[in-house]
């Protein structure tokens, strides 16, 4: 069973990236920035403050999210719904790293993903081949002990370019502008509990900015059967 993890930050295009190399693999894939997202949601819906840390915690805690691993279509489930598409709107967006500062959701939440990439969690993954975990702390702090551990990076231009792509369907300078801010706090926030930006030891950085989608790919392949 294989574990490889993805670390970058926002519009590195690690998402697309994992998913792509575990379909090719045939490995289920984790998105753990959509826990936080979801952990964000949870908050929000049941009326808990997001600026009250215990009651964040607690909430967290008891919050019924599962996760699903299919590279193809790796569903969000909360309390029963799917809500693939709640956790992306610019108010999570704005608001996660809020809780993803929260350093006892950040401990419940690794124990969970710990769990899923083990094969141990309610995710529908009972190990199979292995699994491209993806995030922020995968390679340092969540599978320090993966078999291929990468940190993908970006310019800051290609990173606002991506984005605005994905938020506003074009990347023309007015765009580029406006997501320009959210972007660029959102890593100086979420900095503040892991290093994202510099790799680790025995991290491989693949840097993106120069690449396409299938360039990329074919790079973090490289460092997987470089690591087999
Ligand atoms: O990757 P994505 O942009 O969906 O992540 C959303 C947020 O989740 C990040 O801005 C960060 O605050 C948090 N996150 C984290 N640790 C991870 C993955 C995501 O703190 N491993």
């Amino acid at each position: 069973m294989v574990t490889i993890a993805v670390d970058g930050p926002s519009g590195s295009g690690k998402s697309s990236v994992s998913k792509a190399v575990a379909a090719r693999l045939g490995l289920a894939y984790l998105d753990t920035g959509a826990m936080y997202r979801a952990a964000t949601l949870w908050c929000v819906r049941t009326g808990v403050p997001l600026e009250d840390a215990a009651a964040v915690a607690a909430a967290v805690r008891s919050m019924p999210l599962v996760m699903g691993v299919d590279p193809a279509a790796p569903g969000v489930t909360l309390d029963g719904e799917d809500v693939a598409a709640a956790i992306r709107t610019t108010d999570v967006t704005a608001a996660v790293s809020q809780v993803a500062t929260n350093l006892e959701v950040r401990d419940e939440l690794r124990r969970r993903q710990r769990e899923i990439i083990a094969g141990e969690g309610d995710s529908g993954f009972s190990g199979g081949r292995g699994i491209v975990a993806e995030g922020r702390d995968i390679t340092t702090v969540v599978a320090p002990d993966a078999d291929a551990r990468v940190l993908l990076t970006a310019s800051e231009e290609a990173r606002l370019r991506r984005r605005s792509l994905e938020v506003h369907g074009t990347a023309d300078a007015t765009s580029v502008e406006a997501t320009r801010d959210q972007v660029l706090r959102r890593d100086r926030d979420d900095s503040t509990v892991s290093t994202f930006h510099v790799a680790a030891d025995g991290v491989v950085t693949v840097d993106s900015s120069e690449l396409d989608l299938e360039q990329t790919v074919a790079a973090v392949l490289t460092v997987v059967e470089r690591a087999a």
